[in-house]
């Protein structure tokens, strides 16, 4: 299943839940009960009642405007939050990330041989959306250290193939499917390397808020001086999933040049035209009434959730550290400092039909690394959800996910063999 990346993917996963339905997932990279539990239908009443009263909209039973009716909030979210200089009219309203990608893809790779460069692993939405309009994949050879050498072979190889590398699809912050995060360093010179070759960045910051340690490093949407960087945000994370609301942003000029980008952006908002007309003012207006009664920040509403999780996270590298000792498996994990998702590396290798066994024998659903991989580079990893699992269940999850490597390794439980300390 390696580098299918999407629907494949996610049916196996549902067919697993569905058939272990008491099983611990730490699979599903969800947002916590504790993002939403607050909402009610009053609340969703009154924001749409504010919106209405303040937003110059007439009718939101109607169709609405293509590029959307909350993009001057949103704008003013994402520069109040993330720190990126933006404006309402180079943002365009989507139905969540998945739709942004789905619109910018096919605008910045037209032409045949045109490619999309992704991290190896990397976040099935983006493999999804290229499959979906036909655009090609080119994975950076995580063998390669540095995130910019790696572009540069990409970009050497696919000339020798007469194709060129148009875009690359980047998580910055807390990435999905690894929990890491690009230094200020690599922000740096991936835009350098961007630059020289004429490739548009698409950041996708959908965890940024989700910091538990550590200092704030800029978008690179924030660091970016040439205009190389279209930011994609969704409410997915901050709000609900079902809300169905996201944006990109696009970069005042396109490489310099201001008429390239309205270009651009009109193309982005026609596609829309002709791929879901508009998006849900009904959903926006709960949106932009949220965002209007909280002065456009969603820093404070988000703590709830943000501490949730940080506790979640807590929980799973604790109990990490207790149980892979315990039973002597050689196992190492990752210690991110945000996000839903750590890494761990085990000594076997974890396909699906692992997952399926994990689930029967111990009652723990988890996720290869391998499913967002393009070679086998990832085939002895999983990658961990903590984020919407209660810690109680990350302990008994970890203790059976324990078990069941060091059965299937054939560990006793006596030897401490720990690889390398969660660093
Ligand atoms: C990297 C990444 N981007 C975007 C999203 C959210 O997508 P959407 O806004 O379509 O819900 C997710 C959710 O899992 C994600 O992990």
């Amino acid at each position: 299943m390696a580098g299918t990346g999407n629907v494949s993917v996610m049916n196996f996963l549902n067919e697993v839940a569905e058939n272990y339905p008491a099983a611990i997932s730490l699979a599903a990279g969800r947002p916590g009960k504790q993002l939403f539990e607050s909402i009610d239908a009053e609340s969703v009443s009154r924001w749409m009642t504010t919106f209405s009263r303040q937003a110059p909209v007439s009718n939101l039973w109607q169709y609405g405007r293509t590029a959307g009716i909350i993009h001057e909030l949103i704008a003013r979210q994402i520069s109040r939050d993330d720190g990126v200089p933006t404006a309402g009219d180079r943002t365009v309203v989507t139905t969540g990330c998945q739709e942004a990608l789905t619109l910018c893809l096919p605008q910045l790779c037209p032409e045949m041989g045109d490619v999309v460069l992704v991290r190896n692993p990397t976040y099935i939405g983006i493999t999804g959306a290229a499959a979906a309009t036909a655009v090609e994949v080119h994975a950076l050879d995580n063998t390669i250290v540095g995130i910019e050498a790696q572009i540069e072979k990409a970009i050497e190889q696919l000339a020798t193939e007469k194709r060129r590398a148009r875009a690359i699809y980047l998580v910055p912050d807390f990435d999905n499917p690894t929990g890491e995060v690009l230094s200020l360093e690599e922000r740096k010179t991936i835009l350098t390397a961007c630059a020289r070759h004429h490739l548009v960045v698409l950041e996708d910051n959908p965890y940024g808020m989700y910091r538990y340690e550590g200092d704030i490093i800029p978008p690179m949407a924030k660091l970016d001086e040439v205009g190389c960087v279209i930011y994609l945000s969704t409410y997915s994370k901050t709000i609900a999933p079902a809300v169905r609301i996201g944006a990109a942003t696009l970069p005042e000029t396109l490489f310099g040049n201001r008429t390239m980008r309205i270009a651009l952006f009109d193309a982005i908002v026609e596609r829309k035209s002709f791929v879901t007309v508009n998006t849900s003012p009904l959903c926006q207006a709960m949106v932009g009434g949220l965002l209007m009664e909280r002065d456009c920040s969603l820093r404070d509403w988000l703590r709830p959730a943000v501490d949730a999780c940080r506790r979640n996270r807590d929980a799973m590298l604790a109990q990490l550290a207790k149980c892979f000792p315990a039973n002597g498996v050689p196992v190492c994990w990752n210690h991110p400092k945000g996000g839903f998702f750590l890494c761990l590396d085990v000594p076997l290798r974890f396909d699906a039909q692992a997952v399926t066994e994990c689930a029967t024998q111990e009652g723990v659903i988890v996720m290869p690394m391998a499913f967002f991989s393009f070679d086998a580079t990832q085939d002895h990893r999983i990658r961990l959800a903590f984020s919407a699992t209660e810690p109680e269940r990350i302990h008994a999850g970890i203790m059976a996910l324990s078990r069941f490597i060091g059965r299937r390794c054939g560990f006793t439980g006596q030897a401490h063999m720990r690889l390398q300390s969660p660093s």
